[in-house]
């Protein structure tokens, strides 16, 4: 049975929480493979809505096992967070969560030096969730990181203790005013540790196999977006690891040949939390329209996203470097009201018309070429088939469908899980 994958196409924040929950009743196995708590993927149903940060978006299914593959990044203390928020809904998490060993262990001194790299950058700085996920990263391929698998070690206090000593030389090396208490840090990080423990810890790669032999249905949740992606994305405004399709063979031990489908996650329009290139963002009063009626503000951080038109260069971009089956739009309600309705097909780019995404699309390098297509005007957010779908929003999807070569199989008219138009 091939592994499917879910992924955003943009900078993130594209509603994959929302259709994973949506897809887990055809699915047995739902496994994130990379991030960490930088993500935060929403879910709503019977009027509740859920933030995820590490634990994989279909917890909330009866049957579905949920994996935390090797490619992602744990912060123990967020991830107890996490399973104290779940206690109320009473699922049976030691049954329906397990983790990889191969997982790498985000320590309180990671933060610290997230924080402290971005502050010595200063109006350069990423933009990080400041979460730690870069120096957790950078422990991994530099060969110096603690894994979750280390936690059934006799010693792994100790392998804890030199490396936060180092990272503590290193927070002192930024020489930049970062305020902090270790050891509170650290006793709310060991605390964190032992409810993990709790936890089953598997080797991942080998259970996949197996449930893949035994028939099971498997849909790998990606986070970030591709243009986060540490290679492909707008570098070095990107995350720390590879959100891509690929990413999903090395963050959970399956071959490529495994792959099935490749769900390609956007949003009608585009957006991005943190610093970097956005070509099509807005200034005016239609940028704050979407962020206002979108509710465009960060699951994880709170910070107001950035807005803008939707991007079909870097959309097509991220659609190859993918190989993505199926589309699936969001947000399309949020679009409804503007009376036109852009969308950026090229980009003018050192004098000449270019339709492939370039070596760097800062603003002074980049201006978009748009298209213009009447918008609509009606509420999308009761609309439960494509037939009620009105016809300029079509238009849309039957433009967008031409360009990217790809089908659009969902059309999201809404947050809750039921707002979710199939085609
Ligand atoms: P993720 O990181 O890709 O899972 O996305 P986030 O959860 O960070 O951000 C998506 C936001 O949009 C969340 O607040 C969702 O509840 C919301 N959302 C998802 N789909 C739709 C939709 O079709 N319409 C509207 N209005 N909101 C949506
Ligand atoms: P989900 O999974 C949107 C952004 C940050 C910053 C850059 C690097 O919810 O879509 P990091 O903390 O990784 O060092 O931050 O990446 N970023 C995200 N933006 N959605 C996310 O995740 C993100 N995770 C990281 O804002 O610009
Ligand atoms: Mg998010």
């Amino acid at each position: 049975m091939a592994v499917d994958l879910l992924l955003g196409l943009q900078w993130g924040d594209e509603g994959k929480g929302k259709i994973v929950d949506v897809l887990t009743k055809n699915y047995d196995i739902i496994a994130r493979f990379q991030g960490g708590p930088n993500a935060g993927h929403t879910l709503e149903f019977d009027g509740i809505k859920h933030v995820l940060h590490t634990i994989p978006s279909g917890i909330f299914h009866k049957n579905a096992l949920n994996i935390v593959g090797n490619g992602v990044v744990i912060d123990p203390v967020i991830f107890k967070k996490e399973l104290d928020n779940l206690e109320q809904f009473k699922i049976d998490i030691k049954s329906k969560l397990v983790i990889s060993r191969k997982a790498h262990l985000i320590l309180p001194t990671h933060r610290l030096l997230d924080a402290a790299s971005e502050a010595a950058k200063g109006k350069a700085k990423i933009g990080s969730t400041l979460k730690g996920i870069g120096p957790t990263y950078m422990d991994k391929t530099g060969r110096n990181g603690m894994r979750i698998g280390d936690l059934e070690l006799d010693n792994w206090e100790k392998k804890y203790r030199a490396l936060a000593n180092k990272h503590e030389a290193m927070i002192a090396f930024y020489n930049v005013d970062i305020q902090y208490d270790l050891k509170e840090l650290e006793d709310e990080f060991m605390k964190a540790v032992k409810a993990l423990k709790q936890l089953t810890f598997i080797d991942s790669e080998e259970y996949l196999y197996q449930a893949q032999k035994a028939g099971k249905k498997i849909l790998a949740e990606g986070a970030q977006g591709s243009l986060l992606d540490v290679d492909f994305g707008t570098y070095p405004f990107v995350t720390s690891s590879n959100t891509t399709a690929a990413g999903a063979c090395t963050g959970l031990g399956v071959s490529p040949g495994q792959i099935g489908r490749v769900f390609g996650i956007f949003k009608a329009y585009a957006t991005r939390v943190g610093s970097g290139p956005f070509p099509t963002e807005l200034f005016d009063e239609d940028g704050a329209t979407m962020g206002r009626v979108g509710n465009e503000f960060g699951a994880t951080t709170g910070r107001p996203r950035r807005c803008g038109w939707i991007d079909l260069v870097a959309l097509k971009y991220a659609v190859q470097i993918n190989g993505v089956t199926d589309l699936m739009m969001m947000k399309a309600d949020v679009l409804s009201g503007f009376k036109n309705i852009k969308i950026c097909t090229a980009y003018t780019y050192k004098g000449e018309t270019i339709s492939h995404l370039p070596y760097n699309i800062e603003s002074e390098n980049v201006t978009p070429i748009y298209t213009e297509m009447k918008g609509w005007a009606k509420d999308l957010t009761k609309m439960s088939s494509e037939e009620e779908l009105p016809e300029n929003l079509m238009d849309y999807i039957k433009f967008l469908e031409a360009e990217l070569e790809v089908p659009i199989k969902i059309v999201s008219v809404g947050p809750d899980r039921t707002q979710t138009i199939h085609r």
